[in-house]
């Protein structure tokens, strides 16, 4: 066992900048010594470009770590339980293409979870695999998209035997699952290497209070975004190696896609990250989560204010710090603009939730005031027509018509919605809720297709890429 209560990279920075070092390296700052006379310049760089520094003697390389980073990443491995854990300064992004590169070749039968994350599709296009995309459930009081089934699974490895890896998304964005032990049990069964992409589950597996991380599960390979839950720098994630046989092929890949110049204020803050984690004792986490457990049933006491929670859903787990809020009489994007006037700063709105994301620490002050904001946000939209909100999705598997490749060589037209059936989009088509694209950049429109925008548009619902009611086609020659 290693001392998780150290942090080597960290430790080794401020080391360093205690020597009051004379730079005649790059960065250009020189370790803050120069910031631009503006106000508030030095007030907000100082400290962090006193730590801004580059592979000197004794602070390691990334991409070649034998001293403190290597250290730093053994110690999330240790904690996380896998094989192998690496730094990513590019975000869960650039490890979701590291992963992708890494296990897919050209050509190769992928089944893709249909509501996953931009990254999986670029990891597609540059990996020139043939996405086979399942459609997910949907969890009703909210209608957003969450995991996919063991049943679509099944029936995905009936229609398409070839296939040999699965790219699972897990949890969706508001901290859902679905009997995601269960999914990456049965594609083993099948000899499917097994990605998820855990961007939002950096916490995952801390003791019982949080679901199982897919590590756990024994997926091959997981990327965290440590960033969205855990104490660390935007950019800064996780890319945890489960399975050996890709250790070698992902460290070439990801010195291939993050910068020679990583954030060493980044990597520190995955460093101290990990120690947040590893270092929360039961007493905190059972202040911490029953803290959380208090808000989430002052807010759903509040009359006209409900919290999806995992007793009325139809999911298996909902991540404790995830709340997913609606208020009666006011859509999401309305209650989103209502919290902000008071200075309350939620992570996303759609057409009918509000989703805040709770931090992973004890006493939070915070929740008393949001619990009167809310109070009072709901008796003025009291009186406010009811918002109604209610798609059925068609569950499917489906294929692209056309290649990535395929479709850069072809000419785009902006057309009506109503005009798209039998037509090839140029884009992923995503309403929200529920977050499921509709179709994907290759897919053909079919009338359920159009039928299901127009209804979601007159539902009052937000589609990305679409603009206004017009979406991009690629035109397939005569
Ligand atoms: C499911 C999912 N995967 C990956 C990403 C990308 O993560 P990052 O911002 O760390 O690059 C996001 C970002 O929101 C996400 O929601």
């Amino acid at each position: 066992m290693r001392d998780q209560n150290r942090v080597p990279l960290l430790e080794a920075l401020s080391v360093w900048s205690k020597r009051d070092p004379i730079s005649y390296h790059v960065p250009g700052h020189k370790n803050g010594a120069i910031i631009p006379a503006m106000e508030q310049a030095e007030e907000v760089f100082k400290h962090v470009m006193a730590i801004d520094a580059t592979e000197l003697t004794g602070l390691d390389d990334l991409h070649d770590a034998y001293g403190v980073i290597k250290e730093a990443e053994e110690l999330a491995s240790e904690l996380y339980g896998s094989a192998q854990t690496r730094f990513l300064v590019g975000g869960s992004t650039a490890g979701n293409l590291a992963m992708m590169m890494a296990v897919c070749q050209q050509g190769d039968t992928v089944f893709i979870q249909k509501n996953c994350h931009k990254s999986i599709i670029n990891g597609l296009r540059l990996t020139k695999a043939k996405p086979v995309f399942i459609s997910p459930e949907m969890e009703h009081r909210s209608q957003v998209a969450t995991g996919i089934t063991v049943g679509s699974l099944k029936e995905a490895i009936r229609i398409y035997p070839e296939a040999r890896t699965l790219v699972l998304t897990n949890p969706n964005y508001y901290g859902m699952s679905v009997e995601i032990e269960k999914v990456i049990a049965l594609a083993h069964e099948h000899h499917l290497t097994v990605i998820v992409d855990e961007a939002h589950g950096a916490h995952f597996g801390k003791s019982g209070y949080f679901p199982k991380s897919s590590i756990a599960h024994g997926a091959d390979l997981v990327v965290h975004s440590a960033h969205k839950t855990l104490p660390a720098m935007t950019m800064g994630a996780y890319l945890h190696v489960v399975n050996e046989d890709y250790r070698s092929k992902v460290n070439d890949y990801l010195q291939i896609l993050q910068s020679s110049s990583p954030s060493y204020p980044i990597m520190a803050s995955l460093d101290l990250a990990r120690y947040h984690l590893s270092s929360l004792t039961h007493e905190q986490l059972t202040q911490i989560v029953s803290e959380v457990d208090w808000f989430k049933k002052s807010l759903n006491h509040i009359d006209g204010v409900t919290v999806i929670d995992h007793a009325t859903s139809s999911v298996s787990t909902i991540d404790p710090l995830k709340v997913t809020v609606q208020v009666k009489g006011l859509s999401g994007f309305q209650l989103a603009d209502e919290l902000e006037q008071e200075s309350i700063f939620p992570e996303l709105a759609d057409s009918l939730n509000v989703l805040l994301v709770l931090p992973l620490a004890p006493k939070q002050e915070n929740y008393k005031k949001t619990i009167q904001v809310f109070k009072e946000i709901a008796l003025k939209s009291r009186t406010n027509p009811v918002i109604s909100y209610n798609i059925e999705i068609d569950k499917e598997i489906s294929t692209p018509a056309y290649s990535f490749e395929e479709l850069e060589k072809m000419s785009k037209r902006e057309i009506e919605v109503k005009e798209a059936i039998g037509k090839i989009s140029a884009k992923a088509v995503i309403p929200y809720p529920p977050g499921i694209p509709v179709v994907m950049p290759g897919e053909r429109f079919t009338s359920k297709h159009v039928k299901f925008l127009l209804n979601v548009l007159s539902e009052g619902g937000h589609v990305q890429g679409m603009m206004g009611n017009t979406i991009t086609i690629a035109l397939e020659e005569e």
